[in-house]
């Protein structure tokens, strides 16, 4: 798989078989990501990587915190979306559903969905990624988004599915009291990482795109555009 291959094959992966994945295989695709750029070389990523017991009493968890905060959005941070961004959100809940066979007045469906997320979508094994409280304000968020691309590209080459996801950290004190990340870090995102189940209706999905011509303005070019 090339490059482009690679880009265009990846998507988001929301059912896994059961399987195991090796840790040498985790160690590998994170050896790799950390090729990843970062502003100044900073390299503000941290991994956990959690599987077995310790990502159970995770899901565990994280369903307890969910049913306490009954069905509100108001904890999962940087939401905040409005307008057309909002409007493309609504789009893949709606291509997600259809796939799912899920009714817009099946509250318990939609409930079951929701859940999955907190779930770690019954991956295997996760990878949390945490920075350091000290780094606010700087790249560093971004660079944590440019590495957590890169393990889903490296992931594919090991025949593995992943989704990165907010709603797996959205209860960080149930992540803290199972691994000891401290308060110091920030746990910004988790990749649930697995071998997709190819049965699994929502994985199907191929999300769109905006047209490049849509988001792109050209300056300076002559003749035919590239
Ligand atoms: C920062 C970030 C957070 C995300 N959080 C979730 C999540 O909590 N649950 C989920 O199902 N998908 C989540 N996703 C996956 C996106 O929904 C997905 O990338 C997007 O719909 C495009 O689809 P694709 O990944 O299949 O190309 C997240 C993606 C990113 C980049």
């Amino acid at each position: 798989m090339n490059t482009t291959e690679a880009i265009r094959a990846r998507k988001s992966i929301r059912g896994y078989r059961k399987d195991p994945v090796p840790r040498k295989i985790l160690e590998d695709i994170l050896r790799v990501a950390a090729c990843s750029p970062s502003a100044l070389n900073t390299q503000p990523w941290e991994f956990t990587v959690v599987t077995g017991d310790v990502l159970d009493k995770i899901r565990q968890g994280n369903l307890e915190k969910l049913a306490a905060v009954a069905g509100s959005h108001s904890f999962l941070p940087r939401l905040g979306y409005q307008g057309i961004y909002k409007q493309r959100s609504v789009d893949l809940a709606v291509e997600i559903f259809k796939l799912m066979d899920i009714s817009r007045e099946d509250k318990a469906k939609r409930a079951a969905w929701m859940q999955r997320g907190f779930l770690f979508f019954d991956a295997p094994a996760a990878i949390l990624i945490s920075m350091d409280r000290a780094l606010e304000g700087t790249w560093a968020i971004f660079d944590l988004g440019v590495v957590a691309h890169a393990i889903c590209i490296a992931a594919l080459e090991y025949g593995l599915g992943t989704c990165i996801e907010d709603q797996g950290t959205a209860f960080p004190e149930v992540i803290r009291a199972y691994t000891g990340i401290p308060e110091s870090k920030e746990i910004v995102i988790a990749v649930a990482i697995g071998y997709p189940d190819e049965n699994f209706p929502a994985n199907e999905l191929r999300s769109k795109r905006e047209r490049v011509s849509d988001i792109t303005t050209w300056h300076g070019f002559s003749g035919e555009l590239c």
